[in-house]
């Protein structure tokens, strides 16, 4: 069986673990994030759907760990799917640096330490490289000044690895999330906000792994780098 890996996994209604649960219909998927209390259940919840799964508490920011995961998933891995992210608001003039560059450290210095590793082991065998991007990877915006710079710094690395890449057979794309996601985050963290949205102006967590297996599956004669989502009510 093709293995998968997925890093930036959380609660059951995330983006992260809605990834893993589609992709472990054809593949062994590595479900890896920064605490094992969240991994378990995503793992139970693909086994009791017949997938197969394995939690591996990763730190997206840590060299070695990310090293190790990839040397878990071995040479079978086929897909490898970089979601880590939070977002980070706040105003640039009373920005502490340190919150910036933890910003930073997770949306895009963690992606380089990905991308590394799967265009190592996917040289010899080519695969599917994904990155999780979203509005801010496209324009900056105030009050978002750090997670602006982090994620489009994550998407020119992302172009960067596909240029790098493509030759030897490995897909890279990115997906633009281009407003708010209809999971766990939004509802628990924010309720008001995502009472004051509605299901309509928030994006599909199904729709959106839509767009991740449209970009797995494309023939290497016609691969795009980068898919958007957005709600029709979106105001782009
Ligand atoms: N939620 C939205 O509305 C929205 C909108 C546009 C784009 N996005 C992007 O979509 C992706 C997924 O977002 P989501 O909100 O649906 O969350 P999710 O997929 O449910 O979870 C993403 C996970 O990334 C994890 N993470 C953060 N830092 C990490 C690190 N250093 N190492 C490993 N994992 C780490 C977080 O873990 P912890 O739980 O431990 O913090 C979080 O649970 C992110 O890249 C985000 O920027 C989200």
């Amino acid at each position: 069986m093709r293995t998968a890996i997925v890093l930036g996994v959380g609660p059951l209604e995330g983006l992260g673990a809605k990834l893993s649960q589609r992709f472990s219909r054809e593949h062994h998927v590595l479900v890896a994030g920064r605490s094992a209390e969240k991994l378990a259940p995503v793992v139970e919840q693909v086994r009791e759907a017949g997938g197969s799964a394995e939690p591996l508490v990763t730190d997206a920011t840590d060299e070695r760990a990310v090293q190790a995961l990839f040397a878990a998933a071995g040479p079978s891995l086929d897909l490898a799917i970089y979601n880590a992210g939070n977002n980070t608001p706040g105003a640039i003039e009373t920005m502490d640096a340190g919150y910036f560059e933890a910003s930073w450290r997770v949306c895009c210095f963690g992606g380089f330490l990905f991308g590394r590793e799967a265009a190592r082991s996917m040289k010899a065998g080519g695969g599917t490289v994904l990155f999780t991007g979203a509005s801010a990877s496209l324009r900056g915006r105030a009050n978002f000044g750090a997670f602006n710079a982090s994620k489009a710094g994550l998407r020119t690395f992302a172009q960067a690895l596909a240029k790098e890449c493509g030759p030897a057979g490995i897909h890279v794309g990115h997906v633009v999330v281009d407003g708010p996601i209809n999971g766990d985050k939004i509802r628990s963290g924010f309720p008001e906000y995502a009472e004051k949205l509605g299901d309509e102006r928030m994006i599909s967590l199904d729709g959106i792994v839509d767009a991740y297996e449209f970009l797995y599956r494309q023939s290497r004669s016609a691969w795009s780098f980068e898919v958007d989502v957005r709600t029709h009510l979106e105001n782009w």
